[in-house]
Order: C-alpha cells, then sequence, then structure tokens
C-alpha cells in the first residue's frame, strides 16, 4: 500500500469521502488515507489525527515526503479533540473496532456539529456503531462489506438524517448484521456471519456444560437468540429481508 495505491479496506473508505472535503482521519497512522484523498483531488484539505507517537511521527514523515504539507495537517490528540468544531465536513475512522469507534464518537460529539457525513470503518463490533448513529440522528446511507486479505470488513457511511429510516423491519437483527448488508448478501457477508455462528455454536457448548443455572442460563438465552437472527439471514430460506 502506498499513497497512489491504498488497500481495497482504505479504497472503499476513500471513495465515500464527499468531493472538495475537508476530511479529517482520526486515527490516522501513516495518514494514507488523507495523502491518497488530497492526491486525488477527493478532498480539499485533509487532518490526520494520530494519539499515539510513532504513528503520529510516520503520518508527519508521510505528508512531508509526499510535499502535502499545505494541505494536511498532522495532529497529535486524542479522538475528535484535534479538531475545532466547524473545522472538518467528513470525518473517516478506519482499522479500529466498533467500541473504540463508538467511544471516540461519544466523547467528541460536540466537534461533531457541522459535519456532514461519517465514515467509519469497524474491523469488529459494527452493531455498536449503528447503534450510537441511531442513538445520535445519523442516518446510515451505505455500507459495504469487503473481504481482503481473508479479513472481513465493514465499511459505514452516515449522514445527518432520520436514524431509524434504513430499519424499517426486524431492527435487533438490521442492527446487529446492516440493514444495507443484508440486502444484497454477498459471500463476504455470508463468509463472516458463518464464521460468527460457528464461534457462537461453540460458545454454546461450553456453556452447556456450565448447566443452566444464574449467569450461564442467561448467557446461553443471549448467544441462542443472536444465533436465531444470524442463521435466520444466512440460511438458504427466503427470509423476511429478500
Ligand atoms: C490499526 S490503526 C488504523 C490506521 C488507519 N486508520 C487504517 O485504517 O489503516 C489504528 C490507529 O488508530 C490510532 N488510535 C487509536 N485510538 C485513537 C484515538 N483515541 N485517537 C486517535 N488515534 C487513535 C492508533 O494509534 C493507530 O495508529
Amino acid at each position: 500500500m502506498n499513497i497512489n495505491q491504498l488497500s481495497k479496506r482504505l479504497t472503499a473508505v476513500a471513495k465515500r469521502i464527499p468531493e472538495q472535503a475537508v476530511v479529517a482521519d482520526i486515527g490516522s497512522d501513516h495518514a494514507y488515507l488523507p495523502c491518497y484523498a488530497v492526491k486525488k483531488g477527493l478532498a480539499k484539505k485533509a487532518i490526520a489525527g494520530e494519539v499515539a507517537d510513532g504513528p503520529f511521527r510516520a503520518a508527519e514523515q508521510q505528508v512531508r515526503e509526499a510535499g502535502l504539507e499545505a494541505f494536511i495537517e498532522v495532529r497529535k490528540g486524542n479522538g475528535l479533540e484535534v479538531i475545532d468544531p466547524q473545522e472538518a465536513d467528513c470525518i473517516t475512522i478506519a482499522g479500529m473496532g466498533g467500541a473504540l469507534i463508538v467511544s471516540i464518537l461519544q466523547a467528541g460529539h460536540l466537534k461533531l456539529e457541522g459535519v456532514k457525513r461519517l465514515i467509519l470503518q469497524p474491523n469488529i463490533g459494527a452493531e455498536h456503531i449503528r447503534q450510537w448513529l441511531i442513538d445520535h440522528h445519523w442516518e446510515l446511507m451505505e455500507e459495504e462489506i469487503i473481504e481482503e486479505d481473508g479479513k472481513i470488513y465493514e465499511i459505514l457511511m452516515a449522514e445527518k438524517g432520520e436514524p431509524l429510516r434504513p430499519y424499517q423491519k426486524n431492527r435487533e437483527q438490521a442492527i446487529l448484521l446492516g440493514p444495507f448488508l443484508l440486502k444484497n448478501k454477498n459471500e463476504a457477508f455470508k463468509k463472516k456471519w458463518t464464521r460468527e455462528a460457528a464461534q457462537l455454536e461453540a460458545v454454546l457448548k461450553n456453556l452447556e456444560k456450565a448447566g443452566d443455572r444464574g449467569a450461564a442460563a442467561k448467557k446461553k438465552q443471549q448467544v441462542l437468540y443472536t444465533l436465531q437472527l444470524i442463521k435466520e439471514a444466512i440460511s438458504n430460506e427466503k427470509s423476511k429481508w429478500s
């Protein structure tokens, strides 16, 4: 990967940056995404935010070497604290767990005023993001699920709007698996949820050994319910979604 040729995962994020945006990439590491976005003319300006020393310096070096200092500012700090209110109109957060992405959005929610689009790429736990978006009046507009090097990634794009619009049917299932992804179950989707179902079956087996009391019984119920939502989605039967 380099700033002219991103990974499939980051390309799926970059292609959703609105034209001429000021984009803040939080957790930017080597600043590949902001450099690519500015070089390709997707963004007119970018901020690369990084909390950790090494990745922060790598981002600074990358921007310097690309000669893009006039267009990209590399800032060190935690989450959205690196941007001012109304400064960015698009935020990208990629390559982290969904729970961490939510904690960044939550801690910095005051900085989101003026932001028109969020492009979020959780490695796991996308359901936390979908729930947060609903709770904070962001409407999920697009989703994509891709496989790259044996790993499966989801990309979620949201804008201010009607948060429940995509969740007309079976909200719990849609929050877990993705309302748009459910409508077009591609190979990556089926692979991810077949894997997840197998893991949950293994958890269930262990819980069965623990018997039917207290916390184990409650956990078993939760796992069974989640499994049901997943199996319904990946079964060949005509689902509620088709
Ligand atoms: C796995 S890397 C992903 C880098 C890049 N976004 C990508 O998708 O390839 C995650 C980066 O996020 C940074 N990070 C984690 N938590 C952060 C936070 N609260 N604020 C800013 N950066 C953070 C880490 O230091 C790390 O460099």
